[in-house]
């Protein structure tokens, strides 16, 4: 039996700001337990809902030398759906509202912390992982510290390491003393070759030169980022590693997302009724909404984080040309100031066709996914994207930009043909983006019977973790050996 250890700074069902955590909390069930022992470790953060820090046991506490004190090392466990979950608490560190903080610096210490507690839980817990996978910046410094000064352990020799690059976009960068001086990592790790990058420490960076292989979430990304315009300053150490660097698509958690047993919205339904029932569910959030209830009207979602990389500096630019037309835009999302109050401000000024939720609820997620005829993404990146497939398994046609993963998911509605499951514009541009709205709303109102043959292709798609948990077991057996 093979052993795996996840390392990440957010799963589900205990602890999800995006995508990272629904990938953390689904793929690790897909994996096959016949071979593989696979176990998560997360930060036990004092803001994880108190129906799921009450199922945490105690095992055990220690102090870990770190940044010049002797750390606090609270350890804990969960087990859900047949997965063996660690937690690692220090309140100094993973206390406060929300996981992630804004300031930099603290950041980067809590999650050094992290990274070199869960190194130094492991002996502990007598759980020695051949393999740790490790998740975005926030755990770079586990295959760093992996091959520095844990190397002298006989526990540790040997245990390999992957990092999956969810987003390149986040580093962990800061001046290289400082870092140095709260790792503890010595001086000659700071140099151009290991951790710095640009003149300073970078803790993902760590991540992808110390690891044994690196992925992404999606094809098109892996090329995508070897480019200086996705690259994020990192291209050129992502060619080096080429070699090495391979991208898997994310896929969803198929009992989750399911339209025919969900408990969040008012009508199941499936492949084969959807002609019928899914339109109650658009009933039932026009009413729920205060949206002008009417069936036949074309409802429009977006369910993200509200950032620069999901493209609403597209939909800001045309958002009174788009109200125009007869159509429903149901906006759930927190992030960026100015990103709330622009579809606040529509909310209002359009107020029977535009309900902006900026709040975070995974129930009205659902009922988005569910309810919706199309759903927005015209992200600027996507290194995978888990909104349009959660979309396509519920029969709501996506409308995305042609880059990342959703370039690898949604193929482009070819008239001619008759294929495709979704609608796709090339450039960042909005009036591109707009276009391709008009396209998905001509065919909705015009061609009906091609829109739900759209909507067969999208349920037929099959993005669960199947296939791509298979590419990981292939690398875990090919870094770990047969
Ligand atoms: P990212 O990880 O970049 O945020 P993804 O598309 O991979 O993008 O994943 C986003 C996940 O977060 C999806 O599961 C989506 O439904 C969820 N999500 C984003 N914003 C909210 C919100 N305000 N309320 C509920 N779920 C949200
Ligand atoms: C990141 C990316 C998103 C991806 C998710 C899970 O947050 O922004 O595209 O789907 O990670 O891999």
């Amino acid at each position: 039996m093979k052993k795996i250890l996840f390392a990440a700074s957010e799963g589900v069902p205990f602890i999800k700001t995006g995508g990272l955590a629904d990938v953390v909390g689904s793929l690790p069930k897909c994996i096959d337990k016949e071979y593989f022992d696979v176990r998560v470790i997360l930060p036990r953060y004092t803001c994880m809902k108190q129906e799921m820090k009450d199922r945490l046991e105690y095992v055990t506490h220690f102090y870990m030398d770190f940044n010049w004190t002797d750390a606090y090392v609270g350890v804990l466990k969960a087990e859900v759906d047949g997965i063996q979950y660690y937690f690692i608490d220090n309140e100094g560190y993973f206390g406060g509202f929300k996981p992630y903080g804004d300031n930099a610096l603290f950041e980067i210490e809590k999650y050094a912390f992290f990274s070199k507690a869960v190194l130094s839980v492991l002996p502990i817990l007598d759980f020695r992982p051949d393999l740790i996978h490790c998740h975005d910046w926030q755990t770079g410094l586990v295959p760093v510290y992996l091959k520095e000064r844990f190397q002298g352990n006989d526990f540790f020799r040997g245990i390999k390491s992957v990092i999956t690059i969810h987003n390149l976009k986040f580093q962990g960068k800061w001046d290289p003393k400082v870092v140095q001086n709260i790792t503890g990592l010595p001086q000659y790790y700071f140099t151009p070759d290991k951790l710095e990058a640009y003149k300073d420490a970078n803790l993902l960076k760590g991540g992808i030169v110390f690891a044994d292989a690196v992925t992404t979430v999606s094809d098109t990304y892996a090329e995508e980022i070897k480019t200086k315009f996705y690259g994020e300053g990192l291209e050129g150490l992502l060619k080096a590693r080429s070699g090495d660097l391979r991208g898997i698509v994310n896929g969803i958690d198929y009992e989750e997302f399911n339209p025919e047993t969900d408990k969040y919205i008012v009508k199941p339904y499936n492949a084969v009724n959807f002609r019928k029932e899914k339109a109650k569910n658009k009933r039932a959030l026009q009413e729920e909404l205060g949206l002008q209830v009417d069936e036949k009207k074309m409802m429009i979602g977006v369910v993200s984080r509200l950032t620069d990389q999901k493209g609403f500096d597209l939909i800001a630019y045309v958002m009174d040309e788009l109200c125009r037309d007869d159509i429903q835009l149901v906006v759930l999302g927190t992030g960026e100031e100015q990103y709330e109050n622009m579809f606040r401000h529509f909310d209002w000024k359009y107020s029977d066709k535009v309900s902006a939720n900026i709040f975070y609820s995974e129930e009205l997620s659902h009922k988005i996914y569910a309810s919706c005829d199309a759903f927005l993404m015209p992200s600027l990146f996507e290194p995978c994207g888990l909104s349009q497939l959660m979309s396509l398994r519920y029969g709501t046609v996506p409308i995305v930009r042609e880059t990342g993963g959703l370039k690898d998911t949604v193929q482009p509605y070819n008239e001619f043909e008759g294929t495709g499951t979704g609608f796709s514009f090339a450039n960042y541009n909005a009036h591109e983006m707009l276009a391709a709205v008009r396209y998905a709303e001509q065919v909705f109102y015009d061609r009906k019977r091609e829109w739900n043959k759209i909507v067969d292709r999208a349920m037929a798609a099959d993005f669960s973790w199947e296939v791509s948990a298979k590419k990981y077991q292939e690398m875990y057996d090919w870094l770990i050996g047969y």
